[in-house]
């Protein structure tokens, strides 16, 4: 209940952000009727902004994500610094979105930009890559979802290339074929029990950073985005492991790239 209900705080606050912010008369009915998207056919990605009015920003926003990361044009940033975070050992529950696979915690650490806390509180992933490098798009990404207290997002992407197993998802393997199985019995989540997601705290040398928005309904806007610059492996069978339990229409769950619309990509570089 505990991770249920995390994942539910940090759904509705992404829709009061965007759009009930000054709406006094938001109830738990109304985020039930969200309604239900996917990658393809008349619910896809090209027909988000439509399904809903929560979901405008999907087709009306200016600073969507993701984006195509083109390198001549990203401009590098000496006031950029090694990202801090403060990661530790969480309960956490896999849940299945339908549309994602997500580890869900109540609270796994914070990351710190500028002096202020995002806490970590879920990561997820999507297959192909939804962030495009120099127009090359990798197996499969990893997000990083952290609020601050004031409801504002940082997300923190990590790019798969198919290769040797990735120990992080190795520790939940067996959880995600529980969860596969679920499917048949309505179950959409699996307590995982303590996380430790240390491995995940390993700093970056290199990363890009932009402001876009969320990649999924609503879309919400002012998202700080920080592309590590390198990338990790993950085997064909953890692929299909996180792929099993979504939605037929969800297997290839990418976004397709935004425009940059005058955005900046600054990158951070230690060694250059
Ligand atoms: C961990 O999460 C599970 C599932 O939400 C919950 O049943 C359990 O009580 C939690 N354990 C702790 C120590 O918080
Ligand atoms: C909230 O709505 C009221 C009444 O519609 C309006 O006067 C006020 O400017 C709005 N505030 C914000 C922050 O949009
Ligand atoms: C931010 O996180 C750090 C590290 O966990 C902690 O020491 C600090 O008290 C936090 N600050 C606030 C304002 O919560």
């Amino acid at each position: 209940m505990a991770a249920r209900f995390a994942f539910f705080v940090v759904a509705s606050a992404l829709l009061l952000l965007h759009c009930f912010a000054n709406s006094t008369d938001l109830d738990l009915e109304e985020l039930g009727t969200a309604p239900v998207f996917s990658y393809s056919g008349n619910t896809g990605p090209d027909k988000w902004g439509s399904l809903s009015p929560l979901y405008a920003t999907c087709s009306n926003g200016k600073a969507q994500s993701p984006i195509d990361i083109v390198k001549n044009k990203v401009v590098r940033n000496k006031n950029l610094k090694p990202l801090r975070r403060e990661y530790y050992p969480a309960n956490a529950t896999l849940v299945n979105h339908g549309y994602n696979v997500g580890l869900v915690f109540g609270n796994a650490g914070v990351l710190i930009l500028n002096g202020k806390n995002y806490t970590l509180l879920q990561m997820h992933w999507h297959s192909p890559s939804e962030h495009k490098i120099h127009g090359v798009t990798f197996d499969v990404e990893l997000h990083l979802v952290h609020m601050a207290s004031d409801g504002s997002l940082a997300v923190i992407a990590i790019l798969y290339k198919i290769g040797d197993a990735d120990p992080i998802i190795a520790k939940i393997q067996s959880k995600l074929a529980e969860l596969a199985k679920e499917v048949f019995t309505n179950q959409d989540q699996i307590a995982v029990g303590t996380y430790d997601t240390w491995k995940l705290r390993r700093n970056t040398r290199k990363y890009y950073r932009y402001i876009g928005s969320l990649t999924t309904p609503p879309c919400t806007e002012n998202v700080i985005w920080h592309i590590f610059g390198k990338e990790r492996s993950i085997s064909k069978e953890q692929i299909e492991a996180l792929k099993a339990p979504v939605k037929a229409t969800c297997k290839k769950n990418s976004r397709p790239v935004q425009p940059l619309n005058g955005r900046q990509v600054e990158l951070f570089d230690e060694f250059s």
